[in-house]
């Protein structure tokens, strides 16, 4: 899985990018004179939805905030977005997100969460801001505050449609102001690593990875003996609102890669159909699960590699081609658009590689023009309600101090090896940008984007945490780049990777939710020939000491020895990614 194709294009005219990721140098946090906050709790029986909105009053703040309150009741927040948010008993503490730390006089950040109640649920009365109390007075300031850098844009309330829809129908952002499912088997493998409880009650998405998965194996190292049922069932017992399937068993899956080549056949369409999406669409379609929001991540790295991975091009393989020639990719992600966008609670993600393979002119609208085309197959763009990026990829979110805008001793970063032209150098601008194209070309301007931020951490020790000195372009790069990989095309057990933010929703404007999609601790791929009988083949990207083809720069493949069939528990991988996850654990 994950082949990419990395080359250096034309350099056609930059195009402008959606950036603004403002960086600041952390001075010592001032104290604020005083503060307002707007604290809303949306209820049901057992959970809320809480938004914040704290305005200063006071001085300019440079160096980061802190708003802190006490819960009267035994409110617990279970999950935070556009703030670092933790709990200490009823005491409350958040934190600026590390992009924006500044709150100008009359500045103001919103930011929200998930939280657990049970009996009243009685607001706090009182906040303070960098240990000051917010007594200002409710009603907005008189001059609209100044701008903050993005992105924060405060998630919506449940459901917050751009135009109303109409009744019964779906929610703008199925993340929004819902928990997500926790998968008991995902949970239970990391609670049984050293401090895995610290992640494990994470939403993870379920992959149906073949047929056997919609009823569950036992049989098998990388699908648990839970089926589409048992989850479904087990997510209304959690009483959780969304619900995260993968569904990935095209016929000539992963047609430029070897470690999930999968069960069915190129031409093996009419199973796809019948014996695979038909039979999950009934489950999810039984009136019992019509509380949950079933999102359903269609078909991981199929469409990117019909324009990146086919004949004529360095990285083409004989299975792209037949899989483009005969259609089953369009036709297969067309028909679970289809069935899958049918279900009023069923949300269609597609997958849309990352960064690091379309990022290119020559890749970026043909990739954008294909997701059309499989959409139209569909029979209506209405079927997609968003795509992802990043999937079980390892693309940083941000690079604060490499953006494509950047400039050393005269020269462009794009120039630089390791960019090499691309027009994107990390996932947050791409997946927003990417988002404005398929608006352009015909779908839906609700769409939202997800990013897969499982394992694009990398925290710990080799993390940059300033720009580079060097003034020769290769040299700042380098030194610079927050993702420390070999080479953007490599996407085995990385190593040195960590977890990612932590699942998200909202998270900035455009991006419906940070999520991990791919489960922390479930290899990629083999280092070594593994014989098994679940379509995993061996591909030498997982293996230490392969040296590279055209996909990667002909550079060593980064990946960690000792890997498990993709799919099955790699406990050192998990120990690693806690270890250099960013955010901290
Ligand atoms: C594997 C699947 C597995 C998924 C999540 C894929 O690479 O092919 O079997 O379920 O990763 O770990």
């Amino acid at each position: 899985m994950r082949p990419v194709l990395i080359r250096g294009l034309t350099a056609a005219a930059a195009v402008s990018l959606v950036s603004g990721l403002g960086v600041f140098a952390a001075t010592s946090a001032s104290a604020a004179a005083g503060c307002r906050v707007d604290y809303t709790a949306n209820s049901w029986s057992t959970g809320f939805t809480g938004n914040v909105s704290v305005t200063n009053l006071g001085d300019p703040i440079s160096g980061g905030w802190r708003l802190t309150w006490t819960f009267p009741g035994n409110q617990q927040i279970t999950q935070g977005w556009s703030a670092t948010i933790t709990q200490s008993g009823a005491n409350v503490t958040a934190t600026n997100p590390s992009w924006a730390g500044s709150l100008p006089t009359n500045g103001n950040a919103t930011f929200g969460f998930n939280a657990n109640y049970s009996g009243t649920n009685t607001s706090p009365a009182t906040f303070s801001l960098n240990g000051t109390a917010c007594t200002g007075s409710t009603g907005g300031p008189t001059t609209p505050p100044p701008s903050t850098p993005p992105p924060t844009t405060p998630p919506p309330t449940t459901p917050p449609p751009t135009t109303p829809p109409p009744a019964g129908s779906k929610v703008d952002n199925p993340y929004a102001g819902a928990r997500g499912y926790v998968n008991p088997e995902w949970k239970a493998k990391a609670d049984a690593e050293p401090g895995g409880n610290r992640i494990s009650s994470n939403p993870t998405a379920v992959w149906l990875d073949r047929i056997a998965a919609i009823e569950g194996t036992d049989d098998s190292s990388s699908n648990g003996s839970m089926g589409v049922r048992d989850h479904l069932d087990a997510a209304l017992a959690q009483n959780a609102g969304y619900i995260q399937f993968v569904i990935y068993n095209l016929p000539g899956r992963d047609c430029a890669a070897l470690a999930s080549n999968g069960e069915l056949g190129p031409n093996e369409l009419p199973r796809y159909k019948a014996e695979y999406i038909d039979p999950i669409a009934a489950i999810q379609a039984d009136a019992k699960y019509r509380s949950l929001r079933i999102i359903n991540i269609i078909e991981i790295d199929s469409l990117p590699n019909l324009i990146t991975n086919t004949s004529g091009q360095a990285g083409g393989t004989a299975t792209c081609d037949t899989m483009k020639a005969n259609g089953g990719y369009v036709q297969g992600v067309g028909y679970a658009l289809n069935k899958l966008g049918a279900l009023p609670n069923g949300y269609n993600y597609v997958d849309a590689a990352h960064h690091g393979w379309i990022g290119w002119d020559s890749n970026f609208n043909p990739t954008a023009d294909i997701m059309l085309q499989a959409a139209q197959a569909s029979g209506s763009v209405n079927n997609v309600h968003g795509f992802i990026t990043n999937t079980a990829n390892y693309s940083a979110l941000r690079e604060p101090f490499v953006q494509p805008t950047t400039q050393v001793g005269g020269q462009s970063v794009r120039q630089s090896k390791w960019v090499d032209w691309n027009q994107y150098t990390d996932e947050l601008t791409f997946a927003q940008a990417f988002r404005q194209r398929l608006v352009s070309i015909g779908f839906n301007s609700g769409i939202g984007m997800l990013i897969d931020t499982s394992r694009n951490g990398w925290g710990g020790s080799a993390r940059p945490t300033a720009a580079s000195s060097s003034t020769v372009i290769d040299t700042f790069v380098n030194e610079s780049r927050i993702d420390r990989r070999i080479h953007a095309g490599n996407w085995c057990n990385q190593s040195g990777a960590g977890l990612g933010e932590r699942p998200t929703a909202a998270p900035a404007s455009g991006i419906d939710a940070y999520v991990w999609v791919k489960p922390p601790g479930e290899s990629d791929g083999s280092s070594t020939l593994i014989p098994n009988d679940e379509g995993k083949g061996f591909d030498r990207m997982c293996d230490p000491t392969y040296t590279g083809n055209a996909r990667n720069g002909n550079s060593l493949s980064g990946a960690l020895p000792n890997a498990p069939i993709s799919g099955a528990w790699f406990s050192a991988q998990f120990r690693e990614l806690m270890a250099n996850a960013y955010p901290a654990l």
